[in-house]
């Protein structure tokens, strides 16, 4: 295929100049599937141009462990817009996920994922769904700072922002008004973690006052993708923080039929990037039997967004006229239900076939906008008033009575700051601990004033200064204790910036 598709076409779009776009053909099953996609693209005349790029397994293969190169980063800034198939990520080893570097340096926080059922082409339980989830896209755990920090305990930051909060709820309200959506649903785990999905769960409850024509509500992560999962039709735009996002993304695809189904753009003030949802199926790699679907969808997101509705349209209508007429690749063919099993490039043929025509029952595509096309204004931090109240500190400690460490801590308090209580795992274990409770070699040793101050909730925190933090420690690491880190206890405005301890 030539670097330059149709920039001389004569059709509607020849006033459009051809746009430039990174394109990554990705591992596993990436290549085929890609090679696929962009015949499609070739044949129904969009209007772009793609500069190759090297990213994946075999850039870290030839020892370079960012798994992209230079070149590569420079015809990303160049051209704003990456077309990639996925790429292959060890698991519980080795490099860090490139998937993730990339939405994260360029900044591409919405990720937005459209999944609907094709009943009854496609076999599936739940004939009406309809749904998009748009999953944040740069914090929560998938900042990917880990520790190991004592023997027994590795830990995970998960980070969970104001203004990244603020920036995706926004965008899946102003996503349901461009698209005609009716209802925004948020999920939230905020019952446990009362601070970070508290504070995803405040910011959504807030911006939705904004959106009145719009419905909203909430729901427990738990509860929330159980009943996504059984019954799919009763959601619209479901707005989720990074993790619970890539969950229940892979479960709306597969429930309407296959995770080879459905493409995702991801976003940016600038940038943006469109692939798959699914991975780079090294399962079936090299047997020209994987979907390319889900990579076709990701095309028709990009041509909206580059400005180019009608030819996404296009590629839309041939691919849903496909499905109707039963064309099924391997994941999604059944006996008595598809017509023709097919491989990946018969599936792009039979596609290329149906350019121009529109599905006879499935609702016919008609794209107004892209997903990018969507605004959202500069986060403006609000003004607060923090105050220093204490010190979390922990220590690896290998004996296993919470007694002896406490009073052995108890005795070196200082100045005005004591040991307010030790916990393990988040749970209380001194003063008052249970003998049940299970220790491992990480404690939670909570510092506070001992004079008390009742305008600060709980009453018996109080202001303090950081020199007295400083003299804590030296004073701990004089008496021999392991301090392997310390969180300084907050409040914000008043509001008390850190979690209790179970059973303080
Ligand atoms: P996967 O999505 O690659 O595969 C899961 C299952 O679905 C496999 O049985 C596979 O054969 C099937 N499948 C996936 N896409 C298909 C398609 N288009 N047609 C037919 N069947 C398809 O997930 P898995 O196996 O967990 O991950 C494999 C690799 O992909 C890992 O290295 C992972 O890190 C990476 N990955 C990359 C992503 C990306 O580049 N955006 C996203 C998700 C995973
Ligand atoms: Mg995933």
């Amino acid at each position: 295929m030539s670097n330059k598709i149709n920039s001389q076409s004569t059709t509607e779009t020849s006033i459009i100049q051809a746009t430039k776009i990174a394109v990554a053909y990705g591992d596993g099953i990436g290549p085929e599937i890609m090679k696929a996609t962009l015949r499609i693209l070739d044949a129904a005349g969009a209007m772009i141009e793609p500069e190759f790029i090297e990213l994946g397994e075999q850039v870290y293969l030839n020892g370079n462990t960012a798994g992209i190169d230079h070149n590569a980063w420079e015809s990303i800034k160049r051209n704003k817009i990456i077309f990639k198939a996925p790429i292959t990520t060890p698991q519980g080893k080795g490099y860090k996920s490139l998937n993730v570097t990339l939405r994260k340096s360029l900044g591409l926080f919405s990720n937005v994922r459209p999944v609907s059922a094709l009943d009854p082409f496609i076999s599936t339980g739940h004939p009406k769904m309809d749904v998009v989830i748009v999953r944040e896209n740069e914090e929560d755990l998938y900042a990917g700072i880990e520790h190991q920090q004592t023997q027994d305990v590795v830990q995970c930051l998960k980070l969970i922002t104001r203004p990244g909060s603020e920036k995706i709820v926004r965008y899946a309200f102003e996503y349901a008004r461009a698209y005609g959506r009716k209802k925004v649903t948020c999920m939230v785990k905020d019952n446990i973690m009362k601070l970070t999905d508290g504070l995803f769960h405040q910011v959504f409850k807030d911006i939705a006052k904004e959106y009145p024509e719009i419905k909203s509500e909430s729901q427990i992560i738990d509860i929330g993708a159980a009943r996504l999962a059984a019954r799919p039709e009763n959601y619209d735009v479901v707005v989720t923080s990074n993790l619970y996002g890539d969950i229940i993304s892979d479960i709306v695809a597969e429930i309407a039929g296959s995770v080879g189904l459905a493409g995702s753009a991801n976003i940016g003030k600038e940038m943006a990037m469109f692939e798959a949802i699914h991975g780079s199926a090294p399962d079936i790699a090299g047997q020209n039997i994987a979907n390319p679907s889900g990579l076709i969808n990701a095309s028709v997101m990009m041509l909206a967004h580059i400005g180019q509705p009608k030819i996404a349209d296009k590629v839309k209508n041939a691919w849903l006229a496909t499905i109707e007429d039963g064309i099924h690749t391997a994941d999604i063919y059944k006996e008595g239900w598809s017509r023709k099993k097919v491989s990946t490039d018969e599936f792009a043929e039979a596609v290329i076939s149906r350019l121009g025509m529109e599905p006879k029952s499935l609702k016919v595509s008609q794209l107004r906008t892209g997903s990018g096309n969507i605004k959202i204004n500069e986060y403006q931090r609000p003004q607060t008033e923090k105050t220093l109240v204490g010190i979390d500190v922990f220590i690896d400690w290998q004996g296993s009575d919470p007694q002896e460490i406490g009073n052995a801590l108890a005795k070196h308090n200082a100045g005005d700051l004591k040991l307010k209580m030790i916990t393990n795992r988040g749970v209380k274990v001194y003063p008052e601990g249970l003998k049940e409770t299970y220790c491992t070699d990480h404690w939670r040793c909570r510092y506070v004033s001992v004079e008390t101050d009742t305008k600060i909730s709980p009453p018996d925190y109080k202001t303090i200064s950081t020199d007295r933090l400083l003299l804590l420690l030296a004073k701990l690491n004089q008496e021999g204790f392991d301090v392997i880190k310390t969180e300084n206890l907050y409040e914000f405005d008043g509001k008390r910036g850190f979690s209790l301890g179970q059973g303080e």
